[in-house]
């Protein structure tokens, strides 16, 4: 048995208490719903900024009666030490996801970015600290790696970063590092390379690309590849992040603490393989985007090039094994996104 099916027998058994920042998002809404399968109590954490309720819907309506009940939702914001304290109370492991994400929302509002990501994440590293929690487990990102040439990413070696997000997320790192050496304090960053999966926000100017290009191509709109398309990422699907939280949130190897891990496949995909692969899949529903092109317009600023992780100081230390290759994240994540966009066509929302 490898050490995720081991954890997560072990966690079936006995429920622990875990506070979900951000849990109305993208990810945060992912631990949720797994979390509550494997019968654990939940408190989560959302100002609902760029959060949804119908994302916390959808999990409720996965879930049985029990493990809903498990969960208690705090309407909040991590820029107020009071909610972060409130949120931290009796809580065995913190996964801290909420903050402002896009590098163009950055660019467009620094203030703001710098607020939530780096004033609430202190807020979290204080009140999590006063709590005595076992653990806090926070969203770091790729983009910390800024302008260094070497790929693939090791935790290591990093440049210079190159937008006021990856600024934030940086800071983060220093200040896990600065709670372990001051105070002792546990913690460990994920630095998240490209997520997908359900329930992705395809709305909005900061949309990441793969729910953007599937909602503009099932709605018939054009579909935009920033650059010439062989700009490519490690695309990762939401379930290896969801499973390198709970490896990390409890592992009790004591070198893999106060440390930060690449969360990735270790796979390279230029935009232009994506949206071919994307197109693929979406045309066994809709037979019609067979032949439909992407336009290509401007590089967008602030983006790097290539990025590609290293996975084995993970896979070393917190026994991750990623369950989806891009192909089988992609396969999961269209099927759902056709059922979502069925069902709200057949509600008449
Ligand atoms: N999705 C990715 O590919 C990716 C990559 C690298 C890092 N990350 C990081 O992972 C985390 C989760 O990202 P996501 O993609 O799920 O984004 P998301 O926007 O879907 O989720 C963020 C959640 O945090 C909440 N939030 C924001 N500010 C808050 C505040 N001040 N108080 C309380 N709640 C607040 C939002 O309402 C939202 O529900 C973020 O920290 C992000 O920077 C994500």
């Amino acid at each position: 048995m490898n050490s995720y099916s081991a954890l997560k027998e072990q966690l079936s058994g006995n429920p622990a208490t875990w506070l979900v920042t951000g849990v109305a998002g993208f990810i945060g809404s992912n631990l949720l719903e797994s979390l509550l399968n494997l019968n654990q109590k939940v408190v989560g954490l959302d100002n609902f900024s760029t959060g949804h309720r119908h994302n916390l819907d959808k999990v409720q309506y996965e879930a049985t009666t029990d493990q809903w009940d498990n969960f208690t939702i705090i309407e909040g914001d991590i820029r107020e030490l009071a909610d972060c304290i409130t949120a931290c109370n009796n809580v065995d492991y913190v996964l801290h996801q909420a903050a402002l994400g896009s590098v163009p929302r950055s660019l467009d509002d620094p203030i703001n970015t710098n607020a939530n990501n780096i004033t609430g994440f202190l807020n979290m590293l204080v009140a999590a600290r006063d709590a005595r929690v076992k653990r806090f487990v926070y969203a770091a990102s790729s983009s910390t790696y800024g302008d260094h040439p070497d790929l693939p990413k090791q935790e290591d070696r990093i440049g210079n970063p190159l937008s006021p997000y990856a600024v934030t997320k940086l800071v983060n790192e220093q200040y896990a590092q600065v709670f372990a050496r001051c105070y002792g304090f546990k913690t460990i960053g994920l630095r998240y390379f490209n997520i997908f999966g359900r329930r992705q926000d395809p709305e909005g100017a900061y949309a990441a690309v793969i729910p953007k290009w599937v909602a503009s191509l099932i709605h018939d709109k054009e579909v935009f590849i920033n650059g010439d398309g062989e700009t490519s990422r490690d695309f990762c699907y939401v379930d290896n992040a969801v499973q390198a939280n709970l490896l990390a949130a409890t592992t009790e190897n004591t070198k893999a603490l106060d440390q930060v891990y690449n969360v990735a496949v270790g796979e390279c995909t230029s935009l232009n393989e994506l949206y071919a692969r994307i197109r693929r899949i979406l045309s066994d529903d809709f037979p019609h985007l067979e032949d439909v092109k992407p336009t290509y317009r401007e590089f967008r600023p602030g983006d790097v090039r290539h990025s590609l992780a290293d996975i084995s100081k993970a896979r070393r230390l917190l026994g991750y094994a990623p369950t989806h290759s891009i192909d089988a994240g992609l396969e999961e994540a269209m099927s759902w996104y056709v059922d979502d966009l069925k069902a709200i066509t057949s509600s008449g929302e």
